[in-house]
């Protein structure tokens, strides 16, 4: 199977894409808005502020796709659902009425139902979220995975800063992640992880080998299994292990003789790590200056996955994140050699996504790459993306999509494919001047200092469009500073391209190159294979979204 990257509603392409008992290992980490206030869960109000672009995605209202959730849910859409989970939305309506909060949980049901679809008999689903909902969505999780054979191991709690300050309450420092298998046969691979320092610390002794070793008990005293009560070398006591144990241990020396009694020594190097536990506290959440960041505020450690990844699946397994955002899932699974799908709703994510598995594996995972000289494939593509618009019908409904959690997306995924992925989208409610992505080129000012100068996209759907849009691009231009503007238009025109001429070129000092000032892409041209062809800031990506984190314009 090639690996898959999917653009688009989870649970429009879990129904129609991924077949029954295909995956060994689901973890999902969806959105859920934690700064809401709590007491919100019993609200019915529906008056969110649905204005907000990125936020979107997670804010939650009772509209009509909650409506035909609920619908899907009752009357058992696909066979999906079980009597439990559907009695339980019946009796969580009647609870928390038909509100944000239902919602929500109408919406995770119909997606944690086709993921229980598509595990393997033997796969296991991780579900990462929060103290607001966790409990809710236990529930959830037990009425479709109980009722038919699987199991809850356990609910794993992720420290994920080591203080976290919040008012008149005690620090919200720990995420939660539930684990359950589809059956009581399932793929646990025994992992074990590096000593705590503290135990590392009790191997202090060394042998005549020089090998280290910790002193442990041997007696059975206060160990609810009783022991064996006998005398070995003069010492009678409750031993733990019987005499034949004993006289073995002796032999292989590892006994340790005290004035008292008897120790066993454990060697170090025959220790294989500790087993897993269900605190985790030893994979530290990303720091700004971590090199892993990607400017994307949700992104989970790559440890945390690792840890997901290794203990629940093997090498060529199949892993499913179906809320993929900047695809930490899908790049662990890459690197341990996994199979993998990704799923994402917002062409940010899915431009994040590719330029990160570019970043880490140094190529394009959609391209085949030949060689050189015999001109034969040397490696061959192995990512399908899918969703994403290949010819012009495509780009077209994409622009039409009648879809309010999809607002801009046909502007993102034009700005984002035209630059390489190496441009950030403008998500600022209103107030845009038609800029919808900026991109930072490099250059040299006067003194010859190096400076990163703005390079401005707009990008149009109309059929037709009157000269002045270009005349406003110019006018933004100059208001910014910034170097180039690019006007992506759905449909070509030519009046567009006439009024672009007047307005010049912009000069690159530093590579001594020129561009017109302004310049006119068509989509058709973009399908073709055009691209932004500048002297890009090479980690543009990166810093820019920093910038606009900061900006709290992008994500928040
Ligand atoms: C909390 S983020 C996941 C972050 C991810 N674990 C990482 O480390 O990058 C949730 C993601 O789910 C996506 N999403 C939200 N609703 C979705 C849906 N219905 N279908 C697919 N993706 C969705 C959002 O676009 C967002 O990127």
């Amino acid at each position: 199977m090639n690996n898959q990257l999917f653009y688009g509603d989870n649970l429009d392409i879990l129904r129609q894409y991924i077949a029954n008992e295909t995956v060994d290992l689901c973890y999902i980490d969806p959105p859920f808005n934690s700064n809401e206030d709590y007491n919100q869960i019993y609200s019915t109000q529906t008056n969110q502020d649905i204005a907000q672009a990125q936020a979107f995605i997670d804010t939650w209202i009772w509209d009509d796709s909650a409506n035909l959730g609920l619908n899907d849910i009752i009357n058992n859409k696909n066979g999906v659902f079980t009597v439990q989970s559907i009695q339980l939305i019946l009796g969580l309506e009647k609870v928390l009425g038909k509100g944000s909060f239902l919602a929500y949980l109408v919406s995770m049901t119909q997606r944690i139902a086709e993921i229980h679809r598509v595990l393997k008999k033997t796969g296991s689903f991780y579900l990462h979220c929060d103290s607001v909902a966790s409990h809710y969505l236990k529930l959830v999780c037990d009425a479709l995975f109980i009722p038919r054979a699987g199991f809850f191991q356990n609910e794993l709690t992720w420290q994920r800063t080591s203080v976290h300050s919040d008012a008149k309450k005690y620090g919200r420092n720990k995420d939660i992640i539930f684990f359950y298998t589809k059956s009581k046969k399932y793929i646990w691979t025994n992992l074990r992880i590096d000593l705590k320092k503290s135990t590392l610390s009790n191997y202090k002794y060394l042998d005549e080998n020089g090998r280290k070793w910790a002193s442990d008990n041997l007696t059975a005293k206060g160990l609810s299994g009783g022991g064996y009560e006998y005398e070995y070398k003069g010492i009678k006591s409750y031993w733990r292990c019987p005499i034949g144990t004993m006289q073995r241990l002796d032999e292989e020396n590892r006994l340790y003789f005290t004035k008292t009694g008897i120790r066993l020594k454990r060697y170090l190097d025959e220790n294989k790590g500790m087993a897993l536990q269900e605190i985790i506290t030893d994979i530290p959440a990303l720091s700004s200056r971590s090199k892993e960041r990607l400017g994307y505020p949700t992104q989970k450690p790559e440890g945390l996955l690792e840890r997901i990844i290794n203990a629940s699946s093997n090498e060529g397994d199949v892993i499913l994140d179906a809320y993929c955002g900047c695809g930490t899932t899908v790049a662990v699974a890459e690197k341990l050699n996994r199979q993998w799908i990704g799923i994402d709703i917002t062409y940010q994510s899915i431009s994040l996504i590719l330029k990160r598995l570019e970043d880490n594996f140094g190529r394009d995972f959609t391209k085949e790459v030949i060689d050189p000289e015999t001109k034969e494939v040397k490696i061959p593509a192995t990512l399908e993306l899918n969703g994403v618009p290949q010819d012009f019908a495509g780009a077209v409904a994409l622009a039409n999509k009648q879809d309010d959690r999809l607002r801009k997306e046909f502007e993102k995924w034009a700005v984002l494919t035209f630059a390489n992925n190496r441009a950030i989208i403008n998500d600022k409610k209103g107030g845009d001047q038609g800029i919808d992505g900026t991109a930072f080129m490099v250059d040299v000012d006067e003194n010859g200092k190096q400076v990163y100068k703005q390079v401005l996209f707009s990008v149009k759907s109309n059929k037709t469009l009157s000269p002045t849009v270009v005349r406003d691009l110019f006018g933004t231009i100059e208001r910014e500073q910034a170097a180039i503007g690019y006007l992506i238009t759905l449909y070509p025109m030519e009046n567009l391209i006439k009024e672009s001429k007047k307005y010049g070129f912009y000069q690159n000092k530093m590579f001594g190159k020129i561009y017109p000032k302004i310049e006119i892409i068509s989509i058709q041209e973009m399908l073709d294979g055009k691209r932004l062809s500048l002297p890009m800031m090479i980690e543009v990506l990166k810093s820019a979204e920093r910038k606009s984190l900061q900006n709290d314009d992008i994500f928040d």
